[in-house]
């Protein structure tokens, strides 16, 4: 078990974009192709060797995730959950997790991000073991408006901006972020955004601003999906359908003594 760090998935949120779906459910039980979403980031968790894992969910669906995954004990890993009242944004999860923090760092993960793929995991414990206080990565993308997004000029990083109209790279942030006990107050001291949320993007560019972010490029060989629409989630399903028909195994499979 790496003691060094331990880890947080964000499954709160309203997930209006799959309206009226979400509206009864949370987005993070939906069926990708075989398994529950939440499955997608618990299994890589575990597969990274963090196995001491804080949930955070709605609590209208508490009872479900309760009765899905339990305290983690059929699936080598020891799950809490903790509720998020309203979804305030995702850098809440860091006041959220705060006497959860008990290890150096946490790695954060977006409930409904999916990651995949060659040397994922390697890359990822490079990242833990960064020296800086936060590390994140990057991806590039064809569509950059919908992200957090890095804003380089002159061949530098000045800034992460989030959702940009007129994106300068890109280069978008996936929901995947390690944080040491730093971002605890530095969240305390934020303001929400125009849109009422506390960002993630904001925390990301105090990091940076104190030449403390680490930013590391995931390659061409690693998947990244967020499942926050109707078409990135058909595409996930179909993806892992593929994947699993193809090649003969399953992605992410938790033990299904679970069931
Ligand atoms: C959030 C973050 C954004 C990030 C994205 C990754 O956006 O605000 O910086 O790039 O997750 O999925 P959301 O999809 O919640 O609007």
């Amino acid at each position: 078990m790496n003691k060094k760090i331990k880890g947080v998935i964000l499954a709160g949120g309203s997930g209006t974009r799959l309206f009226p779906i979400t509206k009864i459910i949370s987005k993070q039980l939906l069926p990708v192709y075989n398994k529950p979403m939440i499955y997608l980031p618990l299994g890589l968790l575990i597969s990274l060797g963090i196995k001491d894992i804080l949930i955070i969910v709605t609590p209208r669906d508490l009872p479900l995730f309760k009765k899905l995954l339990g305290n983690g004990i059929n699936l080598n890993c020891k799950i809490q959950y903790k509720i998020q009242k309203k979804p305030n944004g995702i850098a809440e999860a860091i006041k959220l997790s705060k006497s959860f923090f008990t290890s150096k760092k946490i790695l954060l993960l977006l409930g409904d991000n999916f990651f995949f793929g060659n040397n994922l995991d390697k890359i990822i414990i490079e990242a833990i073991n960064s020296p800086k206080g936060a590390s994140i990565f990057t991806y590039k993308v064809n569509n950059p408006q919908r992200y957090g997004v890095l804003s380089i000029r002159n061949n530098k990083i000045v800034n992460i901006v989030e959702k940009p109209k007129k994106p300068t790279s890109n280069r978008a942030i996936p929901g995947i972020y390690i944080y040491d006990k730093k971002s605890i107050s530095y969240v305390n001291n934020q303001k929400p955004s125009k849109r009422g949320e506390l960002e993630i993007t904001d925390l990301n560019n105090r990091y940076l601003k104190n030449n403390d972010l680490e930013i590391f490029d995931f390659n061409d060989g690693i998947i990244w999906m967020d499942m926050g629409t109707f078409d990135s989630y058909l595409e996930a399903s179909q993806f892992i359908a593929a994947t699993e028909k193809r090649q003969g195994f399953e992605i992410y499979s938790l033990n299904k003594s679970n069931g």
